[in-house]
């Protein structure tokens, strides 16, 4: 199949685009660089098609889904608190650009268009596991901004037949994701901390807890997604089915990488999540998904990657 990838430079896109190669698709890549780096498709350079650009962007667009059957979009400004501090950079990121996306892709005959949801949708409501009937409640403007993003796909689909489906990410973690800045995912720079000797900081009091889902598993519910006859029009959720308090995080990194486990505390954040975790039954009915790497498996992998690099 052609596939358009949008965000495939980047943490996440990357690993999609790597597994669809192989797979045999034919893969085009959108990226506007924000976070993006060509050396993450470096094991796929000559298979793939890289455009830049930005899917905020209606010619850029236009011009990545000419041609092409699936579109993954998976580009967005992450990081919950980078849009409490800038709520119009990821409201353009995440919710512009994916109007601008499924515009795009239904003026092309576009026929699926998977999308790259957020655990984020569901706030801080007490129940728990998260189950996709529950009524969302997003607390910050990334949230917002993902929960935007899906409600124009489910409308996306009820009007134009667009074949849509939303995967809700739960705090997904693995080689690749990059530690370079304050609003970098807290398994990136926790290990790339004790792996430097610095000590980590923990928001809170480090009981909150998430169900830290390893990349591989997200790669395995899209490639599912592509096929996936009953899904149209839906969102589901694509994790573990298991939470970690950031405390249990720490020790078994800190084991990891043979470091002791101390952390210097700071205020919560603001827009922070208590608790985080997900039913996966949905992905399992309509998707036929689960879980290919468990929590440890991953963290190791993910220690063994940054330690090579660092
Ligand atoms: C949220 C979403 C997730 C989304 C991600 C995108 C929820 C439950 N999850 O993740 O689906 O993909 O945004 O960015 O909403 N922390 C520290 N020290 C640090 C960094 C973070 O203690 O140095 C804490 C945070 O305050 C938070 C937890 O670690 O309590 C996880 O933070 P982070 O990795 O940024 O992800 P979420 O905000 O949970």
């Amino acid at each position: 199949m052609r596939v358009l990838v949008t965000g495939g430079c980047g943490f996440i896109g990357s690993h999609l685009t790597e597994a669809l190669v192989r797979e045999g698709h034919e893969v085009r890549v959108l990226d506007n660089f924000f976070s993006g780096r060509r050396a993450n498709l470096k094991a796929v350079a000559r298979d793939v098609e890289v455009l830049r650009g930005d899917c905020a962007d209606p010619r850029a667009a236009a011009r990545a889904v000419k041609g092409v059957e699936v579109v993954y979009h998976e580009a967005a400004v992450p990081s919950v608190a980078r849009s409490v501090d800038d709520p119009a950079l990821s409201h353009r990121a995440n919710s512009t650009a994916t109007l601008t996306m499924l515009t795009a892709a239904r003026d092309a005959g576009v026929r699926r268009f998977v999308y790259a949801g957020s655990s984020s949708v569901y706030g801080d409501t007490p129940k728990l596991p998260k189950r996709e009937d529950m009524a969302p409640k997003p607390l910050s403007p990334y949230a917002i901004g993902k929960l935007t993003g899906e409600q124009y796909l489910r409308v996306f689909h009820q009007l134009y037949g667009l074949e849509t489906l939303t995967l809700r990410y739960f705090n997904v973690f693995g080689p690749r994701q990059d530690p370079g800045s304050p609003y970098s995912g807290v398994i990136s720079l926790f290990t790339t901390a004790l792996l430097a000797g610095r000590t980590p900081v923990i928001y809170g009091d480090g009981r909150q807890s998430r169900d830290f889902t390893y990349v591989e598993n997200v790669v395995r519910g899209n490639l599912l997604a592509l096929r996936a006859p009953r899904a149209e029009g839906q969102a589901c959720n694509v994790a573990t089915g298991r939470r970690i308090t950031l405390l249990q995080l720490l020790a078994e990194l800190s084991r990891l990488v043979g470091a002791r486990p101390k952390a210097e505390k700071r205020p919560a954040r603001r827009g922070d999540i208590r608790h985080s975790l997900a039913d996966i039954g949905a992905a399992r009915r309509l998707l036929g998904y689960r879980p290919v790497v468990d929590f440890e498996t991953g963290l190791r992998r993910t220690v063994e990657w940054y330690r090579t690099r660092s």
